[in-house]
Formats: C-alpha cells, sequence, structure tokens
C-alpha cells in the first residue's frame, strides 16, 4: 500500500460504500461505490494515489465506470487521466474546466448511477467556475466548496465569493442535517462532518452575503506551490517530465517553487549549499521519511550533486506509489552553473570528492604498506581498484554509501527550515485564509 491513510475498510454511508482516502497533503481522495452491482465511482484522484485506488478497487470487486474531478486543482497534480485509462472509465468534470480527455460534461441536476444508486451532480460554482460537487444519498461530496469548519478560497482561477455564498447556501438549504459532508480538503486529518454540525460550528456559515465576501477576499493566503505547472498538468493531461533541465528549476525556484525542491544529498553537503528553502532528505532516509515527501507539494523536484543519487532516490520511492517527481538534470552543479539561487554555509565537501580521496588514500596506502612491510598489503590497493571497477559498471557504491554515515555528513537539518511563507502556504492550499472572529 503506498499510503498509511486508506481506512480498512469502506465505511457504509446511506445505500451506498464510501472509501475516503486521505493524502497527506491534505487533498482528500473518495471512492463511492454500490455494494449490489457493485459499480464504483472515483472522485478528486490525486496522482500519488491511482496505485492505490486502483488496488482498492480491484481488491474489491468492483468495476468503475467514472472517474470524476470536481473541479480544476490548482494545489495538486489530478490522477483522473491515469485512473480513468486503466479501468476504461468515463472521465467527467464541468465543461468549463476545459479539461482533456474529459469525456462527459454534467449540467447541474445531471445524474450518475451506479447499479439502481444515483448520484447527483451539481453545478457549485465560487472556488472555481467549473466546480461541480455530488451529492448522494446520506452524503454529500463538497469538493472545495464547504470545508469542515471553513470554506474553500476565492481568489484565484475566476474565484467568485459571493457564488461561492450563493451555491453553500442553495445546497445547505436543500440538504438534511444528518447527511455526511466530505470535503475536497482538510488540513486536521477530520474524515467528515455533517450539515447540522457546519450549521452549528462553521462560523463562516454564520455571515451574511455581504460580510462572507468581505471577510473572505480581505487575507487571501500564499498561491498554493507550482500552481502554473500544475494548472497546466492538469488541464492539458500531461505527464510530470523524468527529467527537468536546471534552468527550468532555477526558474521554478525563482516563482516560488523552492518547496518543492528535495535534496537527496548529505546533511553535510546540505548545509554547505542548497536551494534555499528546500528540503534535505538523504538518501538513504527517503523511504523512511515517504510520507514526509508525499506532503511536498508536486512536480517535485529530485535534486543532489550530478543527478545520480537523485536518480536512485526516485527508483525506490516510485514503488511506494509517490509519483510526481523529476530528476534535475546536472543537479546542484547544473543549476549553479545556470545561475539558480544557493544559500551557502558551512558543510562538508562533496559526497563524490570524499569517495575520490578515500579511495586515493586507501589505494596509497596499500601501495606503500606492500612495498614496506608485506606484499600482502598490495592486496588493498587491488580489492579498491576491483570495487571503483563494480562500482563504474553497476553504477553503485558502496563506499559513498558508507561514507554517507560517516558522523561529519550527518548534519541535522530540519526538513523545509528554510521553507517559510512557502510552508505555510501547503496547509492553507484551497481553504480559505482564517475563519472570521466571532462577535
Ligand atoms: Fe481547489
Amino acid at each position: 500500500m503506498s499510503t498509511a491513510t486508506l481506512p480498512s475498510a469502506p465505511r457504509t454511508v446511506g445505500d451506498l460504500r464510501v472509501l475516503p482516502v486521505l493524502h497527506p497533503q491534505g487533498c482528500r481522495t473518495y471512492v463511492l461505490a454500490d455494494p449490489t452491482s457493485r459499480q464504483a465511482l472515483a472522485l478528486d484522484v490525486h496522482l500519488d494515489l491511482v496505485d492505490t485506488i486502483e488496488a482498492a478497487v480491484r481488491d474489491a470487486g468492483w468495476t468503475l465506470p467514472y472517474v470524476v474531478d470536481t473541479h480544476t486543482h490548482a494545489d495538486h497534480p489530478s490522477g483522473a487521466g491515469p485512473l480513468a485509462e486503466r479501468f476504461g472509465s468515463t472521465r467527467i468534470a464541468h465543461a468549463l474546466a476545459g479539461h482533456a480527455g474529459v469525456t462527459r460534461h454534467p449540467d447541474d441536476g445531471d445524474t450518475l448511477h451506479l447499479g439502481d444508486r444515483v448520484v447527483t451532480v451539481r453545478h457549485a460554482p465560487g472556488h472555481t467556475p467549473d466546480h461541480i460537487v455530488l451529492v448522494a444519498d446520506g452524503a454529500f461530496f463538497a469538493g472545495d466548496t464547504l470545508l469542515i469548519e471553513s470554506v474553500a478560497r476565492t481568489d484565484f482561477l475566476g474565484g467568485n465569493p459571493g457564488q461561492l455564498y450563493d451555491s453553500i447556501h442553495g445546497l445547505l438549504a436543500e440538504l438534511p442535517d444528518d447527511t455526511l459532508l466530505y470535503p475536497g480538503h482538510d488540513y486536521e486529518g477530520r474524515e467528515h462532518s455533517s450539515i447540522g454540525a457546519e450549521k452549528r460550528d462553521n462560523p463562516w456559515l454564520a455571515l451574511d452575503r455581504e460580510t462572507f465576501i468581505e471577510q473572505i477576499t480581505a487575507n487571501p493566503p500564499t498561491r498554493p506551490a507550482n500552481m502554473d505547472a500544475l494548472l497546466d498538468l492538469n488541464r492539458q493531461g500531461t505527464a510530470i517530465p523524468g527529467l527537468v533541465s536546471a534552468d527550468e528549476t532555477a526558474e521554478r525556484v525563482r516563482a516560488g517553487g523552492a518547496v518543492s525542491v528535495i535534496d537527496v544529498r548529505t546533511g553535510g553537503e546540505y548545509a554547505a549549499e542548497h536551494v534555499p528553502g528546500s528540503h534535505s532528505i538523504p538518501l538513504d532516509q527517503v523511504v523512511a521519511r515517504a510520507d514526509e515527501i508525499r506532503a511536498i507539494p508536486a512536480p517535485r523536484l529530485m535534486i543532489c550533486r550530478t543527478d545520480r543519487r537523485a536518480r536512485m532516490a526516485v527508483d525506490v520511492l516510485a514503488p511506494l506509489g509517490i509519483s510526481g517527481l523529476s530528476v534535475v538534470e546536472g543537479g546542484i552543479e547544473s543549476y549553479k552553473a545556470r545561475g539558480g539561487e544557493l544559500l551557502e554555509g558551512k558543510g562538508v565537501m562533496s559526497l563524490e570528492r570524499q569517495v575520490r580521496i578515500g579511495a586515493g588514500l586507501m589505494v596509497l596506502i596499500g601501495a606503500a604498506l606492500g612495498t614496506f612491510v608485506h606484499p600482502a598489503f598490495f592486496g588493498l590497493s587491488a580489492f579498491v581498484g576491483a570495487g571503483l571497477v563494480f562500482a563504474g559498471i553497476t553504477d553503485t557504491c558502496a563506499m559513498g554509501m558508507l561514507i554517507a554515515r560517516m558522523p561529519w555528513n550527518q548534519v541535522e537539518v530540519p526538513s523545509g527550515a528554510d521553507a517559510g511563507g512557502c510552508a505555510a502556504s501547503a496547509p492553507g492550499g484551497c481553504a480559505a485564509a482564517l475563519p472570521p472572529t466571532q462577535e
């Protein structure tokens, strides 16, 4: 399983089964299924979760006639395209989204059928003009309209606070209080709420229309990291490239995307120089810190000194279902040569130089001991030589891995310590900035 956020069993909601999948980035993916016909629908699939959802659907013996995006996502890559391809599903999004590959554009009030169960599509603009929500028996899948004790932001992609107010209050007037609310995001790990609980506890719902508009526009949160790149991906359906040039990396960092740069060199090398705002997750820690990597906004840029360790990191993360990883071609060296911004500090020399010095010293010591002490010591030089040949042929380096674990390379670097405002922007994602103060 690619993430620890998949529940052990689907929830029973009304006459449907609901599988809520919580992505560490705060995004929600849902699978709704009819237990009788075994037909299912996947909603707002994060690209990282495509394998997880495919496995869950196949393990449950379900088919997947529909894959739905509630709107154009600006904070994460959609996995709707690849998942629909695997199941031959109909891809659904509002016509205003203009997504490539979408085969059905529902109007307000259209219905989707899972066996005899009916899921109603409602057009609910406000967060974005193309926003739809799903209403099923006893459940409201709100996407980015009404969130738990919050509402969606409206400051980008043609968002409109007045429309959001009208959409939310229109739906609240129709839905019974015991309807369960399944939001498109929750940054506190809550699975669901209910319409009644939100009417009681959500401070945004207590506001009149004019105050709502005033409050939601007063303090817009930071734009999601990589928003332009994500919009391209989600609209055009293009894949995240395996390699990104140093030029493009420097450009993305200048545009505020440093929070998506993951540096897999040792802590010591990172301390010596790094992309300001990047995360330090050394190669030997990437598996243990996989959830931390999932929480970093995609497309994620993996960087090391050249690009060898970054490629190795991608190889070990792929089986964990972590997608949206691009290797920075030529690594920090090329990035620096292209004028990319770097923060310099006190650190240690690069791992590659340490390996060269270490190997050279062992050859010298072997030769000296072989000459002056005993010929058997020539074996040490031969062993190191054979090791270097093996490392060259297999593109692995045991000595490098060993040296990386040496104490002088174990500099403690808090991940994302330099992310500053960007780190705060990730939890903000698609939610409005702050709940209004209540009188
Ligand atoms: Fe959104």
